[in-house]
């Protein structure tokens, strides 16, 4: 019985041996091939990742890019046509006596030196507060006027003309931060311009004959939009 048994036993020892040695070798194998496996996923994932933010950060870029040209064909379209049928030539070269002739400024506005100056003769219902006054002038390519030096100072309060005392019209100067500054970011150079102190939520008017004074910013005024040539 044992002499037939013995070798059985022994080759059933073998194959014992063998199963566990191949079971973890397979094992062994197995996360070897499951590290690889994970390293790969996590590689594509990262580089998924990757790749995507880069795809938003295009998009969001182009579509502030659109934004801008956007913006940027309605201002070029404003400023070359006013409407259906009238081009810009119609509106820098109006017809008198039957003969075109061509201004340095569209019809309305005032040439002096290199600028072309709006003054808004708005009525009473139609004046607008210094923030609006200053989108209209935006809506037509401008700003609120600036005076660089005495001389613009003056001709700016020249051609205020329908104004007096604290009727006057907006120009771009008000008080920020204690201090004059006007639209084009810098500040009044010559403090003799306002008589009085720059206290923020004060906006400046230019009266006939009187020079600029300094007016809650919530009043409704007329105003001056100045357009360099
Ligand atoms: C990751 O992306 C780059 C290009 O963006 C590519 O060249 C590379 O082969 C990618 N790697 C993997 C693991 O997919
Ligand atoms: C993912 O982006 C980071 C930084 O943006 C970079 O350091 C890394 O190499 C990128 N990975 C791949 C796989 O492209
Ligand atoms: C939009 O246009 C202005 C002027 O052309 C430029 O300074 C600005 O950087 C542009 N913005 C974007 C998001 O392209
Ligand atoms: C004011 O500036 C204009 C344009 O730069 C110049 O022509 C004019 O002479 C200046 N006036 C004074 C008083 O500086």
């Amino acid at each position: 019985m044992q002499s037939t048994n013995q070798p059985y036993l022994f080759l059933l020892d073998k194959q014992c041996a063998c199963i566990q040695s191949c079971t973890s070798v397979t094992i062994c194998w197995g996360i070897l091939l499951l590290i690889m496996a994970l390293r790969i996923y996590c590689e594509s994932q990262l580089n998924w990742t990757n790749t995507s933010t880069a795809f938003e950060t295009q998009i969001r870029d182009l579509i502030a890019e659109n934004q801008n040209l956007t913006e940027q064909i309605k201002l070029m379209k404003m400023e070359f046509s006013l409407g259906p049928g009238q081009c810009s030539v119609d509106a820098y070269c109006p017809k008198e006596n039957n003969k075109k002739v061509c201004n340095t400024c569209r019809e309305g506005w005032l040439h002096f030196e290199s600028n072309c100056y709006a003054i808004n003769d708005a009525e009473l219902g139609e004046q607008k507060t210094w923030e609006e006054a200053r989108e209209n002038c935006k809506g037509k390519i401008s700003d609120l006027a600036v005076a660089i030096n005495a001389t613009e100072k003056k001709y700016i309060s020249d051609k205020s003309w329908k104004s007096s005392g604290e009727n006057g019209y907006w120009i771009g100067l008000r008080a920020e931060g204690g201090k004059w500054k006007w639209v084009d970011g810098s500040y009044l150079t010559d403090n003799s311009w306002i008589q009085q102190p720059p206290s923020d939520g004060l906006c400046v008017i230019s009266v006939q004959n009187e020079g600029f004074k300094s007016v809650n910013c919530d009043q409704k005024k007329q105003w001056i939009c100045k357009k360099r040539l």
